[in-house]
């Protein structure tokens, strides 16, 4: 498989509505089986949007959520390489569209066109809550949540992605930070984007009429099953509409405006459908064995699909395990998504996480360790270009992270002069899958070794390391090469922090994150 990283990320859920029928498998399931294999892909299970219509009577959504995981499961998602979950398993949705629900000006949501139409359709239930006018916004989080590029859905949904297009848009110009003026990479964006508008990947909804001609739909009654058997499914067909053409057999018909017809051109082989078109067109073939055969045809197409089901009806503790691992994985990914938009709207876990003003670091912090948030800098993160990167975060802690009162003079472009005329050198490491920082220093005279550390958690936190803590591995290198780097790390055990230099000890060097008293 690919790596995961390197592909475009898709995203699309299904409300449990029960067993599935071949519509829904044709409109959903069948595209989705094949993006599996070139995307990274989450499909779930939209549990909390069958409580906006349901919520009088919510007894059926858990059986129906089982029935359609199997369904998934049966159709051939395969979790190895898809993402399977249930939506109400993953908090972050809920989170994400009651923040979506500050910035969504009413009408938005009131001149979405199936808020109208279902209300019209489904004039049994009282439809005029405020979930229900909710629902797209939800599918906004749904959405949103997993930064996907593309969302597959039916024509009936693409209003839907739309509306999520225009909360993106406004969430970013709300809350999209500015980029820090000092130094910015040739590519950033003017205003940092915390959350990319996705694109609809329109699936291609091939006509898949109802035994009544009409579209195949549960509220009409007139579908087939997934999981009917193969005697139902051949009745069933039998009774379809033939669109009363050929009331006398002997008169010819057209299959192209026949229902029937439609089936074939989907389910049949070539060479079974152009003989049945030719026989319809002829007069040669009877209806009903046209119906037959159409039959035979569907039911060789559920065959594997039943098969796949009837494994994880047999032991439903297999779909519990997906699901469940689904909802962790998709719970890491909404949760990484959470981190970034709850700071972007000023919404900290706990106080370490607020990016505080700088007039503030200095009273609340002198004396105190500071990590420092830049999950909204992913571009930096992403730059491969280290002297980009390096200066970009300088930049940052410069800027943003350094006590105004705390005057640096630059000498080169990493070193900088204190007020009391000692040379500091600031430099700056990516954490790397081991979880270290490998600095690369020439062991020339600095007072201070000043090291940004940025961490895959993307928090930055800063040691000011004074000249008694590496002058003895400093010495020792200089002994060996005055001229060549030597390279060391700093690596985390637990909540400290170590200096670790060839030839001596490992240093603790916890005690001078954010000491910025010492560069005065
Ligand atoms: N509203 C979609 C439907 O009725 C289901 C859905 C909910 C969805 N959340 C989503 C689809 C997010 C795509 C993406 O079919």
């Amino acid at each position: 498989m690919t790596d995961s990283t390197s592909r475009k990320r898709v995203l699309s859920g299904m409300r449990p509505t029960g067993r599935l029928h071949l519509g829904n498998y044709m409109g959903a399931l069948y595209n989705w089986v094949r993006l599996q294999e070139e995307y990274e892909c989450y499909f779930f299970i939209a549990d909390i949007h069958a409580l906006t219509t349901d919520y009088a009577d919510p007894s059926k959504i858990h059986q129906n959520t089982m029935e359609v995981a199997l369904d998934f499961l049966g159709a051939g998602l395969d979790p190895e390489k898809c993402t399977i979950f249930v939506q109400s398993h993953v908090p972050q949705h809920s989170e994400l569209h009651v923040l979506f629900s500050m910035i969504t000006p009413l009408s938005w949501l009131e001149r979405v066109p199936t808020y109208k139409d279902q209300q019209e359709q489904l004039r049994a239930k009282d439809l005029n809550t405020y979930g229900f006018l909710g629902y797209p916004l939800l599918q906004a989080a749904d959405i949103l949540l997993y930064q996907p590029h593309l969302v597959p859905v039916g024509q009936d949904q693409v209003s839907h992605v739309e509306l999520t297009r225009e909360i993106a848009r406004r969430f970013n110009q709300f809350y999209g930070r500015e980029s820090f003026s000092l130094p910015v990479a040739a590519n950033a964006e003017p205003k940092t984007i915390v959350l990319p508008e996705p694109d609809v990947l329109l699936t291609p909804s091939p006509k898949l009429p109802g035994l009544d001609g009409r579209k195949m739909s549960k509220s009409y009654g007139n579908f087939i099953s997934l999981t009917d058997d193969p005697a139902v499914v051949v009745q069933k067909m039998v009774k379809m509409t033939n669109g009363g053409q050929r009331i006398v057999q002997s008169d010819p018909g057209d299959p192209d405006i026949c229902p029937v017809g439609d089936m074939h051109s989907l389910f049949s082989s070539e060479l079974i459908d152009s003989s049945i078109r030719r026989g319809c067109r002829e007069a040669t073939i009877a209806c009903e064995n046209c119906k037959i055969s159409a039959g035979g045809e569907i039911v060789r197409h559920l065959k594997p699909i039943q098969d796949r089901r009837a494994i994880y009806e047999k032991d439903p503790s297999l779909v519990i395990d997906i699901l469940d691992k689904g909802a962790a994985k998709a719970r890491e990914a909404a949760e990484r998504t959470m981190t970034v938009v709850r700071s972007a709207v000023g919404l900290g876990r706990s106080l370490h996480d607020v990016t505080v003003e700088p007039q503030w670091i200095e009273s609340l912090h002198r004396g105190s360790k500071r990590t420092y948030d830049l999950s909204t800098e992913e571009n930096w993160w992403n730059e491969e270009n280290d002297a980009i990167r390096s200066r970009n975060i300088r930049g940052f802690w410069l800027s943003q992270a350094l006590p105004k009162d705390i005057v640096l003079r630059e000498d080169s472009p990493r070193v900088f002069i204190t007020a009391s005329r000692k040379r500091a050198i600031v430099t700056t490491s990516r954490e790397t899958p081991d979880t270290v920082w490998q600095f690369d220093l020439v062991p020339k005279t600095y007072e201070f070794l000043t090291l940004l550390c940025w961490g895959r958690d993307r928090l930055l936190r800063d040691f000011v390391v004074p000249q008694k803590i590496y002058v003895e591995a400093w010495n020792a290198a200089k002994r060996l090469d005055k001229k060549a780097e030597v390279h060391f790390s700093v690596i985390q055990e637990e909540e400290n922090f170590f200096l670790v230099m060839p030839g001596v000890e490992k240093a603790s060097i916890t005690e001078f994150q954010s000491a910025y008293e010492l560069l005065q």
